[in-house]
């Protein structure tokens, strides 16, 4: 499963990149919004830091509007996978701008219809949104087995994208239910590192490695 990070800030991504562990990056309006800067400025610095697929979203609703945005942010870098809602208008947008050669990232998907909509439509990624879906009380995660069930049924293309993550559970349930890729916050992504026991017998280890050798080099 590829891991991104939902995120726009570069100190973030910085950290993240460090690791080694990210293969891309999806930002939306309200994550460039945080940092400020223009989203052409914001994303070309976030190509500079993450070499993979950067997701950057348009803002307008009519689709033609959505094709000028599109090429432009397309433009910005070949990293650069065009962001569109799933609405009528956002995916008349995904089908023109898949034609074209430019790859499209379908978001605010909230069910298996819409899914089977911009996988027609000839989408690179759909982000099914997990969490927003549990704060409403239907289980997200079931969204996700439903979409790549049906996916493999018809071979289509279009990457799962587990999105609205809030958990390592939702990364792990993400990934038993075969998400190609799930995006998450710094804090979850960062989360994933911690379990109390690793750091019990770190500090075993390095205790019993210290009364031996400290003793050894105390002796000389
Ligand atoms: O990329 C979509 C994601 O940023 C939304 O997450 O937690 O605002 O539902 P959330």
């Amino acid at each position: 499963m590829k891991i991104f990070l939902d995120s726009a800030n570069l100190d973030e991504m910085r950290k993240a990149a460090e690791w080694g562990i990210i293969d891309g990056v999806t930002t939306n309006p309200s994550l460039i919004a945080k940092e400020g800067l223009p989203i052409h400025d914001q994303i070309r610095a976030i190509c500079d830091i993450v070499d993979g697929d950067v997701s950057a979203e348009v803002v307008a609703t009519d689709a033609k509007a959505m094709l000028e945005e599109g090429r432009s942010l397309a433009g910005i870098h070949e990293n650069v996978v065009v962001k569109t809602p799933l609405t009528r208008d956002g995916i008349q947008a995904t089908s023109r701008l898949s034609k074209e050669g430019i790859r499209v990232n379908v978001t605010l998907c909230f069910s298996a219809a819409q899914a089977l909509l911009a996988a027609k439509a000839g989408a690179y990624i759909i982000s099914p949104f997990v969490g927003r879906l549990d704060d409403i009380g239907i289980e997200g995660m079931d969204l996700i087995s439903s979409i790549t069930k049906i996916y493999r049924n018809y071979g289509f293309q279009t990457q799962v994208l587990a999105a609205s993550v809030r958990s390592p559970i939702h990364v792990i349930d993400a990934a038993k239910a075969g998400a190609d890729i799930a995006t998450m916050p710094f804090k979850v992504l960062d989360s994933l590192f911690n379990h109390p026991l690793t750091d019990k017998g770190l500090a075993q280890f390095l205790k019993d490695w210290e009364k031996v050798f400290q003793e050894t080099h105390a002796s000389r």
